[in-house]
């Protein structure tokens, strides 16, 4: 997804911006752009694909300035190419803007400048309309770039954030932030502005969240921030305590493996933290008390993509455990569906990066009907988190891998402990079974060590499969929601057309799809519904499909339906997923590893989806 950076100071800020762009590159991105203020004029190079072919670009040109903006594009409007490729100048080619989100009402506001100003237009974009406009909003506010963005932003609709320079207001940034992240990062003698803390970090420690439709005028030696009405606001840095080193692969081929080995450590870090000396679960960021549980009747589960899978793990668990009806919808459709939340209503948003906007608009409306919103996330200060009354961070640390695995895990340790802590306050699990759970969760970071020790049996598995067409993953109960997940990780890094159902569901239709050798990966780890699962895989198997059970160890009976088992430590029913997801991740990027694509960075994705 789109990426902003931007530096004021006295280094060369042409180096200094495309290093924080290159800390963007694994969101996704189909171009790259400076612009740099230089000796009174504006110095704008843009390249489609690649930093490197922006760096090729500007090879041997000396660019000296030491202000200067930057971008990495993810396509909306207009394909990626040169000239869709951000910053965009205005008329005159003084004022340069990159930009994030997406201006609803660009073709008025594009009219408007053809009509009344004849102005013309080389991209397809609608940033290319913010630029233009504060062109000429410039001449009505005496050269003032901060009065022209606040006028502009009076006339723009839609999610964005952008970041303008311009040619006569030498060391100055002006960006404003509407629905979309922009944070600014605090050093002596320099400042940044950047859509994410990542690239910012190798230079400073200190960094200011821009709140909803706040402007921040950056300039070497100061950071002034305007409310919606254009006042002063004084705010306070927050220290950034990760460290570069976090987000770098410590010996690994990919960031995608180093975060599945990383699951131990993080699980350990999302769990401990969250018990008090009494081994009792202890939700620092959650207010929500038995008496305000008296008043809910309802809980729905919101997200996208694979925080949706950890909220159909949640369901069970929770519903499950405190006995209040749970519904998990996908946000894109929970906004657009007329959903029937009010202040009874338990909301819980589940978002590793806190910014998806299909997530933060299922919140806002469900917000707007007075519903409790809890959210499960993994930004610290992310729009998710800072808009909900609750909040439960994961602390997975910096997920870099577009394909989420750690955060994944980490959230359903979130599910596991929002359920155990929901049943204490309704009274409905006994003392025995909280304490059991607890127990088993505290099991799974070594249980999950064991699967990686054994890595190489999945990677041969790979090394069978990784050339088939397509891939059917189905399960019962958990099972079925570890399916969904386990799938959507093979598509997404492998490109196989992989499809997962309930078991159950088999027999109404898809199972015409069976055919000799069709791959087919079984999960049948929960003990209560083996010998239905043991049911669905020899319907499968009489269709002599190639399948690929996983169950827990000591099953060795569902060997005879199958053609390779994986088996994960045994463990509770509950906790399952914790474990069979892992095998799953793994076969995953062994497959795309084998087929040799680009497990990082998958092609169409994007690591936070900040538009619709
Ligand atoms: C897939 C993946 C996506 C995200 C989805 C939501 O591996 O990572 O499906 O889960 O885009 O993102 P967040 O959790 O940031 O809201």
């Amino acid at each position: 997804m789109c990426g902003i950076v931007g530096y004021t100071g006295h280094e060369n800020a042409k180096d200094i911006i495309i290093d924080g762009l290159k800390r963007l590159e694994y969101r996704g991105y189909d171009s790259a752009g400076i612009a740099i203020q230089e000796k009174g004029k504006l110095i704008v190079r843009k390249k489609k694909g690649e930093i490197k072919e922006l760096e090729k670009l500007i090879d041997g040109e000396e660019i000296t300035g030491t202000t200067g903006i930057g971008h990495t594009r993810w396509a909306t409007h207009g394909e990626p190419s040169d000239l869709n490729a951000h910053p965009h100048v205005s008329a005159d080619g003084r004022v340069a803007v990159v930009h994030n989100g997406i201006v609803e009402n660009y073709m008025e506001l594009k009219r408007q400048l053809i009509e009344d100003y004849g102005i013309l237009f080389e991209s397809e974009t609608d940033t290319e309309v913010i630029a233009k406009m504060l062109g000429v909003l410039l001449e009505e506010t005496d050269g003032s770039l901060s009065d022209a963005v606040y006028e502009l932003t009076r006339k723009m609709r839609g999610t964005y954030a952008f970041a303008a320079i311009a040619a006569d207001n030498p060391g100055e940034i002006v960006a404003f932030r509407k629905d979309a992240p922009l944070i600014a990062g605090v050093g002596e003698g320099f400042n940044f502005i950047a859509s994410d803390i990542p690239a910012v970090l190798r230079y400073v420690n200190d960094i200011v969240l821009i709140e909803n439709e706040e402007m921040v005028v950056a300039t070497p030696d100061s950071l002034r921030i305007y409310d919606e009405n254009h006042n002063l606001v004084k705010r306070e840095p927050m220290k950034v305590t990760w460290s570069l080193e976090d987000e770098e692969k410590g010996g690994y081929e990919h960031f995608m493996l180093k975060e599945i080995h990383e699951q131990p450590k993080v699980l350990k870090e999302t769990l401990y933290r969250r018990l008090d000396e009494n081994g009792r679960i202890y939700l620092d960021g959650i207010k929500l008390d038995s008496e305000d549980l008296k008043n809910i009747d309802k809980i729905y589960i919101v997200a996208c993509g694979t925080a949706y899978h950890a909220g159909l793990v949640g369901k069970y668990v929770i519903e499950k455990m405190s006995r209040i009806p749970v519904e998990v919808d996908i946000a894109s459709e929970f906004r657009y569906r007329d959903p029937i939340v009010d202040e009874h209503t338990l909301f819980i948003a589940v978002s590793q990066s806190g910014e998806t906007l299909d997530t933060l608009a299922a919140l806002r409306e469900a917000k707007s009907k007075g519903a409790r919103i809890l959210s499960v996330v993994n930004v610290v200060g992310s729009s998710v988190a800072r808009e909900s009354d609750d909040v439960f961070y994961t602390w997975a640390g910096p997920e870099i891998a577009v394909a989420s695995t750690k955060a994944y895990t980490t959230q359903l340790v979130a599910m596991y402990l929002i359920a155990l802590y929901l049943g204490d306050l309704t009274g409905s699990i006994t003392e025995e079974y909280y304490q059991r759970i607890l127990n088993e969760l505290k099991s799974m970071p070594d249980k999950i060590q064991q699967i990686l020790d054994r890595s190489d049996e999945i990677e041969n598995l790979a090394e069978y499969l990784y050339n088939r067409d397509q891939v059917f993953f189905i399960g019962r109960g958990l099972d079925s929601a570890v399916a969904y997940e386990g799938s959507l990780k093979l598509k997404e890094i492998s490109y196989i057309n992989s499809f997962a159902i309930a078991a159950g569901e088999l027999k109404h239709g898809t199972i015409a799809l069976m055919e000799p050798e069709t791959v087919v990966i079984a999960l049948a780890t929960v003990d209560r519904l083996f010998e239905k699962m043991y049911s669905n895989i020899e319907e499968v198997k009489a269709r002599k499909a190639h399948v690929v059970s996983i169950a827990k160890e000591g099953r060795t009976e569902i060997e005879r339906q199958s053609t390779n088992v994986i088996y994960i430590p045994d463990c509770a029913d509950e906790v399952t997923p914790i474990l069979s997801v892992v095998v799953l991740q793994l076969f995953a990027y062994f497959v795309a590893k084998i087929k040799g694509e680009n497990i990082d960075k998958p092609r169409n994705l994007a690591k936070s989806v900040t538009v619709e």
